[in-house]
């Protein structure tokens, strides 16, 4: 979703502010734009489209000045054009928005009345008349922008400009994270500290219902009455390295083949590889005392909950109640708090992830977050934090934070299992032992399995429609597959529990419509491979995703079959996701694709 950036500056700030834009692509963004003060005189570049574009204007007309904010627009309110591109002006304001103002139709309606004329179609523009307003009618900028905060509803991240202000930018967070960068003598703010990385790595993170003023050398923070509050600085561990695309020719790539190394020094925070038992987890939430856990997230996040849903039942005897965050959060669920919420989010700042946590907290519940971000507002607002230790995800596909997610939820369920006297200590050391090898196996998979899914990639790239089926944890592996698979090669894809086949998806089965089927050979592997003759009967194309007992079995022919090792069925999700994810990513990279930044998606979605 939108990247936000902005310097008070000592030196010319366009080409900064511009890569510093650069770092933010992956949250993704269909326009972009840059404004600075120079000799008392606000000016701006935008254009519509990636940042080339903006960097091609830049060129031609250079943009002088020491301060400056600067924007990628992921649009909401309005087309992906320059018009609607920010930063926006009015009568010497600048500003620009991540987020939704909510009321910005009756704000509007009050503005043109006054005389207002609009330029674009976006809610942010309100914010930069209101501002104008106030100044007009006499008050100060620090009281225009706190009448303005008083205004305006909904989630935000506001930066604003005043072109008779040259040292002076202003800003608040209602949502959307800001985080601002002291820096020698210049001062910065920015979407996140990676955006920041190159020019400083302290950083102070402001929290919901912040102003916050800075200037060359200092950072005021106030509440939206002027009252001052404070908010410490904290030195961040991000670098600009960590945005490299390294020898991968994109960031999906680099995140695949990540993640062995990611997944051993992640699971080194859940278990003992030595005594091989699960580690004390966050003491906030007492898995032995549950009456069940209600669990929610979106897309991939939502996914990885719904294999974690199977193991806590399954390991735990846990009851999971779970739920797409758009759902949940207005579904008036009757919960209780004998039972804890977890919330799964890899940004950490996901709006619907948010609301479900806020509900279910107001519901009394202790709150846990699985969570890639741990200075994400969810995890602010959690009671326990279970961290997925996933490093910067940049690929707006998930993968490794996926996986991570996968690890810890495994980790989770067995050390609930051990809680609640129902793993015993041997299968908790048996299944600790299938974890730790875990890492071993990926890598093994994903360098043995690469030039078979390239290649099959060639052929999956000609077909409009691809059905995925699975039983059991492979269940949500195959709508995971789907999602991967349709977000970033934009060919359409449904997921399916297998044994829903004949409940309507049957009837497309013909010559055109391959059929991915994940099946381990696990308890579910007789009744899945039923549904497979059943696609074959009809001229169904198969794909099989199985391993080597379960290669031996089956007799069916199919147009592929991948043979991963035979591994527990613990480890199987994490090992099985890596087929689905090569799969995605080579058939969308032979179409052309822009992988990393998929049309029309973003990677921390913090509007509803
Ligand atoms: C798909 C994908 C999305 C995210 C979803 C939740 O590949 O990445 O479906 O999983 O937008 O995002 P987080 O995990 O940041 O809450």
């Amino acid at each position: 979703m939108c990247g936000i950036v902005g310097i008070v500056g000592r030196e010319p700030v366009a080409a900064r502010l511009v890569d510093a834009l650069r770092r933010l692509e992956y949250r993704g963004y269909d326009s972009a734009g840059v404004a600075t003060i120079h000799e008392g005189k606000l000016d701006r570049r935008r254009a519509e489209g990636k940042l080339f574009n903006l960097e091609s204007k830049l060129a031609g007309e250079l943009l002088p000045g020491t301060i400056g904010i600067a924007h990628t627009r992921w649009a909401t309110h309005g087309v992906p054009n320059e018009e609607n591109a920010h930063p926006h002006f009015v009568e010497g304001v600048a500003v620009v928005h991540n987020g939704i103002i909510e009321n910005f139709s009756e704000l509007k309606d009050e503005l043109i009345v006054d005389g207002a004329v609009f330029t674009s179609q976006t809610d942010t523009e309100v914010v930069a008349h209101l501002l104008a307003k106030y100044t007009r009618e006499g008050l100060g900028h620090r009281e225009a922008m706190l009448a303005m905060l008083n205004r305006v509803s909904g989630a935000y991240a506001l930066v604003v400009m005043f072109q008779d202000d040259p040292g002076t930018i202003l800003s608040a967070r209602f949502g959307p994270p800001l985080a601002i960068g002291h820096g020698k003598g210049e001062m910065f703010l920015g979407s996140d500290a990676i955006a920041l990385s190159p020019f400083t790595n302290e950083i102070t993170y402001l929290v919901d219902g912040d102003c916050a003023i800075i200037t060359h050398d200092r950072l005021e923070v106030m509440d939206y009455q002027g009252r001052p509050v404070t908010r410490k600085s904290q030195i961040s561990q991000a670098t600009a390295f960590m945005v490299d695309k390294g020898n991968h020719r994109h960031f999906m790539e680099k995140e695949i083949y990540e993640q062995p190394e990611i997944i051993s020094h992640a699971l080194g925070h859940y278990v003992d590889f030595a005594s091989h038992t699960v580690k004390a987890t966050d003491k906030a939430i007492d898995f032995s005392k549950l009456s069940g856990l209600a669990i929610s997230a979106c897309g991939t996040a939502y996914l990885a909950g719904l294999v974690g849903k199977y193991w806590f039942e399954r390991y735990a005897r846990l009851p999971v109640e779970i739920d797409v965050a758009s759902e949940f959060r207005y579904r008036e669920l009757p919960l209780s708090p004998t039972q804890a919420a977890l919330f799964i989010s890899q940004s950490g700042e996901t709006a619907d992830t948010l609301a479900s946590l806020r509900y279910s907290k107001d519901e009394g519940l202790k709150i846990g977050a699985i969570v890639n971000v741990r200075e994400s507002t969810i995890a602010r607002e959690s009671d326990a934090i279970f961290p997925i230790l996933a490093g910067p995800e940049i690929g707006v596909a998930s993968t490794k934070a996926f996986t991570c997610q996968l690890a810890v939820l495994a980790s989770l369920s067995i050390a609930a299992g051990r809680a609640r006297g129902t793993v015993s200590e041997a299968d908790e050391k048996a299944m600790v032992k299938h974890l730790a090898e875990m890492p071993r196996i990926m890598s093994r998979v994903l360098n043995e399995i690469q030039p078979q899914i390239e290649a099959l990639s060639r052929d999956l790239s000609r077909f409009k429609d691809v059905l995925y089926l699975g039983r059991g944890t492979s269940y949500p592996l195959a709508m995971e597959g789907a999602l991967k698979l349709k977000e970033i090669s934009y060919i359409h894809a449904e997921g399916y529990a297998a044994g829903e086949l004949k409940h309507g998806p049957i009837a497309l089965i013909d010559e055109n419509m391959p059929v991915i089927v994940i099946a381990p050979h696990d308890r579910f592997f007789e009744k899945t491979v039923s549904n497979m003759q059943e696609v074959a009967a009809r001229g169904g194309k198969i794909i099989f995703i199985t391993d080597e007992k379960g290669a031996a079995a089956s007799k069916l022919e199919t147009l592929a079959t991948i043979t991963l090792p035979n591994v527990d069925e613990i480890i199987a999700p994490m090992i099985f996701s890596l087929p689905i994810q090569l799969l995605a990513y080579h058939t969308a990279a032979i179409l052309g694709a822009d992988v990393d930044q998929p049309r029309n998606l973003a990677k921390s979605v913090t509007v509803e």
